[in-house]
């Protein structure tokens, strides 16, 4: 199948399968525990019904807005995503970063991006987040901060739903780790993904590139070791108060799921507020976004903007959850598929799809511009 064939993200998720062993596209695919939010994030959309406004001249459509503080002309962007070279190990991030600016969105990237904020930076000028954790060394992340804002990335956002990382049982059962290790299971999963473990062949070891020049970091257990060592489980709110006030505006608290923490967020000082349950990977059977975000709007009060991501596959989606409050929408897997399924023109294909569904959706609404996706025209369960 070529990328043009592919009508929608499903179709890109297929071309990925293909093409990436096992281990890579479950790490990608998968969720915690029993994946029931990774599910129902993707299937509760389709309990909000839609109803429009008949007769109206849709013929320009207006899709820009501002997503804490960035102007930008589609409501949607880029999430940050790990260790983004194993999905295409030439470019990964770069790729894309490249496709997020060749279809006008934002892109963020991870603090376990698998190239650096500098490279990154060369690769694009469009524009561009960065996401951190909160670790135990509070050096390291000033310094990456640092480094980031220095290279050009106009936003940050802090990650708060990973105290500890979630069960995901696709990985152990592939015997998945970062770097991928040679073991028989592997070989097994790349000798039909012969164009995967070229590419990896070709390109440096993946691993947490922003921080290779840290002694031993890559050494003990990758990826994941590097995180445990730096993951700390006892931080609370008292101590991230310090990031907002060191990075400046465009300030983003990235995996909120009540309305009091969206109030804590906003307390210390946070541009976005962003309701996400990490793509199911984390706490299994937490609330699909789209049900919580009238709690999330009320706390908020238009104090701040609100970012929402979980299980966007369509541009309905994205209009769904514009039409529930959210200011802004991120999308993971429907971006990653398009990396596994082809690169830097995979994504921007899974782009253009969402960007041509959300465009169509509008039209079919009668809204012509972000403003006019009303609440009104959409029926959730509790209503029906
Ligand atoms: C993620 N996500 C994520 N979030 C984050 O803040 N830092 C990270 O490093 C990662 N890494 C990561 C890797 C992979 C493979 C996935 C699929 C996701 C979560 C991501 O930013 C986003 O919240 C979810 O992916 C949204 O759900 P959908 O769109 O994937 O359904
Ligand atoms: C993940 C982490 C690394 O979701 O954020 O895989």
């Amino acid at each position: 199948m070529k990328l043009k064939q592919a009508l929608n993200i499903d179709d890109l998720r297929t071309m990925a399968k293909r093409k990436l062993p096992r281990m890579v596209f479950d790490y990608i695919d998968g969720g915690a525990d029993d994946e029931v939010t990774l599910r129902e994030s993707v299937r509760r959309f389709d309990d909000y019904q839609l109803t429009w406004r008949a007769l109206r001249d849709v013929t320009k459509i207006d899709t820009s807005t501002s997503i804490m503080g960035q102007q930008t002309k589609l409501p949607f962007f880029i999430s940050p995503t790990a260790s983004t070279r194993l999905f295409h190990p030439a470019e990964g991030e770069l790729a894309m970063a490249r496709a997020a600016e060749a279809r006008e969105v934002i892109y963020s990237c991870s603090t376990l991006a698998s190239q650096t904020v500098e490279d990154i930076a060369d690769a694009t000028s469009g524009p561009k987040w960065v996401q951190i954790y909160v670790w135990k060394d509070k050096e390291i992340v000033r310094n990456f901060l640092a480094r980031a804002k220095e290279a050009g990335f106009t936003g940050c956002i802090l990650t708060v739903d990973l105290p500890v990382g979630g069960n995901r049982e696709r990985d152990p059962r592939n015997r998945f780790s970062v770097p991928p290790k040679p073991n028989f299971s592997l070989a097994r999963q790349v000798a039909t993904k012969p164009g995967w473990a070229w590419d990896l062949m070709r390109s440096p070891k993946i691993k947490p590139a922003n921080f290779s020049h840290m002694r031993k970091q890559g050494d003990q257990g990758g990826v994941v070791g590097f995180v445990n060592q730096q993951f700390s489980r006892a931080v609370t709110w008292s101590d991230v108060e310090w990031m907002r006030e060191f990075w400046g505006p465009g300030f983003a608290i990235k995996g909120i799921s009540r309305a009091e923490d969206a109030k804590r967020a906003i307390d210390i000082g946070a541009d976005a507020v962003w309701v996400s349950n990490h793509g199911g990977r984390q706490l299994d059977t937490s609330v699909p976004t789209i049900d919580l975000l009238p709690e999330i709007v009320d706390a908020v009060r238009g104090r701040a903007d609100i970012i929402a991501d979980g299980g966007v596959r369509r541009g309905s989606h994205v209009a769904k959850l514009l039409m529930r409050g959210a200011t802004g929408v991120a999308l993971g897997r429907a971006s990653l598929y398009g990396l596994g399924a082809g690169g830097q023109p995979g994504v921007e294909r899974a782009l253009k799809i969402i960007e041509d569904e959300f465009l169509r959706t509008m039209a079919l609404l009668g809204a012509t511009r972000i403003s006019e996706l009303d609440p009104e025209l959409m029926r959730g369960p509790a209503s029906r």
